[in-house]
Protein backbone atom coordinates (compact mmCIF):
# COMPACT_ATOMS: atom_id res chain seq x y z
CA UNK A 1 0.00 0.00 0.00
CA UNK A 2 0.98 3.50 -1.11
CA UNK A 3 1.68 5.96 2.07
CA UNK A 4 -0.20 9.16 1.86
CA UNK A 5 2.64 11.82 1.55
CA UNK A 6 2.73 14.43 4.16
CA UNK A 7 3.35 17.62 2.69
CA UNK A 8 5.15 20.27 3.81
CA UNK A 9 3.15 23.85 2.70
CA UNK A 10 4.34 26.96 2.52
CA UNK A 11 2.24 30.42 2.12
CA UNK A 12 3.94 33.74 2.18
CA UNK A 13 2.66 36.89 1.24
CA UNK A 14 1.78 40.32 2.46
CA UNK A 15 -0.63 41.45 5.12
CA UNK A 16 -4.49 40.69 4.97
CA UNK A 17 -4.25 39.33 1.60
CA UNK A 18 -6.12 35.92 2.52
CA UNK A 19 -3.04 33.67 3.58
CA UNK A 20 -4.65 32.90 6.81
CA UNK A 21 -8.28 32.15 5.40
CA UNK A 22 -6.37 29.66 2.72
CA UNK A 23 -3.80 28.01 4.79
CA UNK A 24 -5.92 27.48 7.50
CA UNK A 25 -9.21 26.01 4.70
CA UNK A 26 -6.05 23.82 3.23
CA UNK A 27 -5.22 22.20 6.31
CA UNK A 28 -8.62 21.08 7.29
CA UNK A 29 -9.59 19.88 4.10
CA UNK A 30 -5.74 17.74 4.27
CA UNK A 31 -5.97 16.83 7.82
CA UNK A 32 -2.83 18.50 8.67
CA UNK A 33 -1.49 21.03 11.32
CA UNK A 34 -2.49 24.75 10.63
CA UNK A 35 0.70 27.12 12.11
CA UNK A 36 -0.21 30.70 11.78
CA UNK A 37 3.16 32.24 11.81
CA UNK A 38 1.80 35.99 12.44
CA UNK A 39 -0.13 35.26 15.67
CA UNK A 40 3.20 33.47 16.99
CA UNK A 41 4.67 37.73 15.95
CA UNK A 42 1.69 39.47 17.73
CA UNK A 43 1.80 37.28 20.79
CA UNK A 44 5.63 38.25 21.39
CA UNK A 45 4.16 41.75 21.08
CA UNK A 46 1.65 41.74 22.94
CA UNK A 47 3.59 40.33 25.98
CA UNK A 48 6.15 43.35 25.02
CA UNK A 49 3.18 45.97 25.04
CA UNK A 50 2.27 44.31 28.38
CA UNK A 51 5.09 44.42 30.59
CA UNK A 52 6.86 47.72 28.86
CA UNK A 53 9.86 45.93 26.63
CA UNK A 54 11.89 48.38 24.94
CA UNK A 55 12.53 47.24 21.72
CA UNK A 56 15.97 49.15 21.28
CA UNK A 57 17.47 47.40 24.95
CA UNK A 58 19.10 44.22 23.53
CA UNK A 59 18.82 42.93 27.53
CA UNK A 60 14.99 43.32 27.88
CA UNK A 61 14.47 41.66 24.50
CA UNK A 62 16.55 38.42 25.13
CA UNK A 63 14.91 38.35 28.93
CA UNK A 64 11.14 38.47 27.45
CA UNK A 65 12.21 36.26 24.78
CA UNK A 66 13.35 33.82 26.90
CA UNK A 67 10.33 33.78 29.66
CA UNK A 68 7.52 33.38 26.95
CA UNK A 69 5.26 30.56 25.84
CA UNK A 70 3.75 30.97 22.77
CA UNK A 71 1.41 28.19 21.41
CA UNK A 72 -1.98 27.32 20.18
CA UNK A 73 -4.96 25.48 21.40
CA UNK A 74 -4.78 21.88 19.61
CA UNK A 75 -8.04 21.73 17.13
CA UNK A 76 -9.37 25.41 17.49
CA UNK A 77 -5.95 26.92 17.11
CA UNK A 78 -6.29 29.82 19.03
CA UNK A 79 -3.47 31.87 20.00
CA UNK A 80 -2.10 30.93 23.73
CA UNK A 81 0.66 33.25 25.55
CA UNK A 82 1.62 31.64 28.72
CA UNK A 83 -1.43 29.72 28.93
CA UNK A 84 -3.93 32.38 27.87
CA UNK A 85 -5.85 32.58 25.12
CA UNK A 86 -5.74 35.95 23.71
CA UNK A 87 -6.85 35.20 20.21
CA UNK A 88 -9.04 38.48 20.21
CA UNK A 89 -6.31 40.19 21.58
CA UNK A 90 -3.26 39.89 19.50
CA UNK A 91 -6.11 41.13 16.38
CA UNK A 92 -6.25 44.52 17.48
CA UNK A 93 -4.43 47.97 16.24
CA UNK A 94 -2.49 48.34 19.28
CA UNK A 95 -0.83 44.70 18.44
CA UNK A 96 -0.74 45.45 14.79
CA UNK A 97 0.77 48.62 15.48
CA UNK A 98 3.92 47.47 16.97
CA UNK A 99 4.04 44.72 15.18
CA UNK A 100 6.32 44.81 12.74
CA UNK A 101 9.18 46.18 14.69
CA UNK A 102 8.71 43.69 17.13
CA UNK A 103 8.95 40.98 14.22
CA UNK A 104 11.98 42.47 12.81
CA UNK A 105 14.40 41.91 15.91
CA UNK A 106 16.65 38.91 15.09
CA UNK A 107 16.31 37.45 19.04
CA UNK A 108 12.25 37.72 18.51
CA UNK A 109 12.86 35.85 14.47
CA UNK A 110 15.52 32.94 16.05
CA UNK A 111 12.85 32.07 18.66
CA UNK A 112 9.88 31.95 16.34
CA UNK A 113 12.32 29.99 13.51
CA UNK A 114 13.16 27.55 16.12
CA UNK A 115 9.47 26.43 17.34
CA UNK A 116 8.20 26.98 13.64
CA UNK A 117 10.90 24.04 12.25
CA UNK A 118 10.34 22.22 15.33
CA UNK A 119 6.52 22.42 14.53
CA UNK A 120 6.80 21.20 10.71
CA UNK A 121 9.40 18.68 11.11
CA UNK A 122 7.13 15.78 10.19
CA UNK A 123 5.26 17.38 7.42
CA UNK A 124 1.87 17.17 7.38
CA UNK A 125 1.41 20.93 7.63
CA UNK A 126 0.36 24.51 5.90
CA UNK A 127 2.35 26.92 7.81
CA UNK A 128 1.73 30.84 6.86
CA UNK A 129 3.92 34.01 7.00
CA UNK A 130 6.36 35.86 5.25
CA UNK A 131 9.82 33.93 5.25
CA UNK A 132 7.86 30.31 5.72
CA UNK A 133 8.89 29.37 2.00
CA UNK A 134 12.25 31.65 1.94
CA UNK A 135 14.06 30.93 4.93
CA UNK A 136 11.60 28.82 7.52
CA UNK A 137 11.24 25.57 4.44
CA UNK A 138 13.18 26.37 1.72
CA UNK A 139 12.53 22.63 0.61
CA UNK A 140 8.90 22.89 1.17
CA UNK A 141 7.02 20.41 -0.92
CA UNK A 142 4.31 23.46 -2.05
CA UNK A 143 5.47 27.39 -2.05
CA UNK A 144 2.24 29.65 -2.71
CA UNK A 145 2.71 33.42 -2.54
CA UNK A 146 -0.93 34.91 -2.41
CA UNK A 147 -1.23 38.39 -3.46
CA UNK A 148 -4.10 40.86 -3.44
CA UNK A 149 -4.87 44.52 -4.47
CA UNK A 150 -5.13 47.12 -1.36
CA UNK A 151 -8.47 48.06 -1.54
CA UNK A 152 -9.38 44.40 -1.74
CA UNK A 153 -7.06 44.07 1.64
CA UNK A 154 -7.82 46.76 3.26
CA UNK A 155 -11.82 45.90 2.51
CA UNK A 156 -11.52 42.71 4.03
CA UNK A 157 -9.16 43.65 7.61
CA UNK A 158 -12.00 46.63 7.85
CA UNK A 159 -14.85 43.85 8.07
CA UNK A 160 -12.50 41.18 9.90
CA UNK A 161 -12.06 44.50 12.50
CA UNK A 162 -16.01 45.03 12.59
CA UNK A 163 -17.43 41.50 12.91
CA UNK A 164 -14.64 41.15 16.00
CA UNK A 165 -16.81 44.30 17.21
CA UNK A 166 -13.80 46.57 16.89
CA UNK A 167 -13.78 49.83 15.25
CA UNK A 168 -11.27 50.88 12.69
CA UNK A 169 -11.32 53.95 10.25
CA UNK A 170 -10.05 52.92 6.64
CA UNK A 171 -7.60 55.03 6.63
CA UNK A 172 -6.01 53.65 10.24
CA UNK A 173 -5.98 50.35 8.68
CA UNK A 174 -4.83 51.38 5.38
CA UNK A 175 -2.14 53.56 6.90
CA UNK A 176 -1.05 49.95 9.19
CA UNK A 177 -1.00 47.78 6.23
CA UNK A 178 1.45 50.17 4.23
CA UNK A 179 3.88 50.49 6.94
CA UNK A 180 3.37 47.07 8.08
CA UNK A 181 4.54 45.79 4.20
CA UNK A 182 7.13 48.13 4.08
CA UNK A 183 8.84 47.12 7.62
CA UNK A 184 8.46 43.52 6.60
CA UNK A 185 10.03 43.58 3.25
CA UNK A 186 12.81 45.77 4.12
CA UNK A 187 14.21 43.92 7.23
CA UNK A 188 17.51 42.95 7.31
CA UNK A 189 16.80 39.31 9.33
CA UNK A 190 14.13 37.13 6.76
CA UNK A 191 12.58 40.05 4.99
CA UNK A 192 8.98 39.40 2.97
CA UNK A 193 9.94 38.54 -0.63
CA UNK A 194 8.52 35.69 -2.97
CA UNK A 195 10.72 32.50 -3.02
CA UNK A 196 11.54 32.18 -6.60
CA UNK A 197 9.86 28.84 -6.87
CA UNK A 198 6.59 29.76 -5.15
CA UNK A 199 3.62 30.05 -6.89
CA UNK A 200 1.84 32.90 -7.42
CA UNK A 201 -2.07 33.14 -6.34
CA UNK A 202 -4.36 36.54 -7.04
CA UNK A 203 -7.03 36.22 -4.63
CA UNK A 204 -8.49 39.88 -5.41
CA UNK A 205 -11.37 38.61 -7.97
CA UNK A 206 -11.57 35.15 -6.68
CA UNK A 207 -14.39 33.76 -4.14
CA UNK A 208 -13.10 32.21 -1.09
CA UNK A 209 -14.42 28.75 -2.11
CA UNK A 210 -12.03 29.41 -6.04
CA UNK A 211 -9.42 30.25 -4.29
CA UNK A 212 -9.44 27.54 -1.65
CA UNK A 213 -10.06 25.07 -4.27
CA UNK A 214 -7.21 26.67 -6.46
CA UNK A 215 -4.71 25.96 -3.39
CA UNK A 216 -6.05 22.40 -3.39
CA UNK A 217 -5.37 21.55 -7.18
CA UNK A 218 -1.93 22.65 -6.39
CA UNK A 219 -1.77 19.97 -3.46
CA UNK A 220 -2.86 17.66 -6.12
CA UNK A 221 -0.52 18.57 -8.92
CA UNK A 222 2.27 17.65 -6.40
CA UNK A 223 0.30 13.84 -6.26
CA UNK A 224 0.78 13.95 -9.96
CA UNK A 225 4.18 14.55 -10.48
O1 LIG B 1 0.12 37.67 9.14
P1 LIG B 1 -0.06 38.75 10.22
O2 LIG B 1 -0.58 40.04 9.67
O3 LIG B 1 -0.86 38.27 11.38
O4 LIG B 1 1.43 39.02 10.74
C1 LIG B 1 1.71 39.97 11.73
C2 LIG B 1 3.11 40.51 11.58
O5 LIG B 1 4.07 39.51 11.93
C3 LIG B 1 3.49 40.98 10.19
O6 LIG B 1 3.33 42.38 10.05
C4 LIG B 1 4.94 40.62 10.06
C5 LIG B 1 5.19 39.58 11.09
N1 LIG B 1 5.47 38.26 10.53
C6 LIG B 1 6.78 37.98 10.20
O7 LIG B 1 7.63 38.85 10.31
N2 LIG B 1 7.12 36.73 9.78
C7 LIG B 1 6.20 35.78 9.65
N3 LIG B 1 6.57 34.56 9.25
C8 LIG B 1 4.85 36.05 9.96
C9 LIG B 1 4.51 37.32 10.38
Amino acid sequence: MRNTPRYTIAIDGYSACGKSTLARAMARRLGYRYVDTGAMYRMVTLQFLRDGVDIEDDGAVAGAVESLEVDFTPGTNRALLCGEDVEEEIRGLAVSNFVSPVAALPRVRAAMRTLQRQWGADGGVVMDGRDIGTVIFPNADLKIFVTADLETRVDRRLAELTSAGRSATREAVKQNLLERDHIDSTRDDSPLRQAEDAVELDNSELSLEAFIDEGMRLVAELEEK
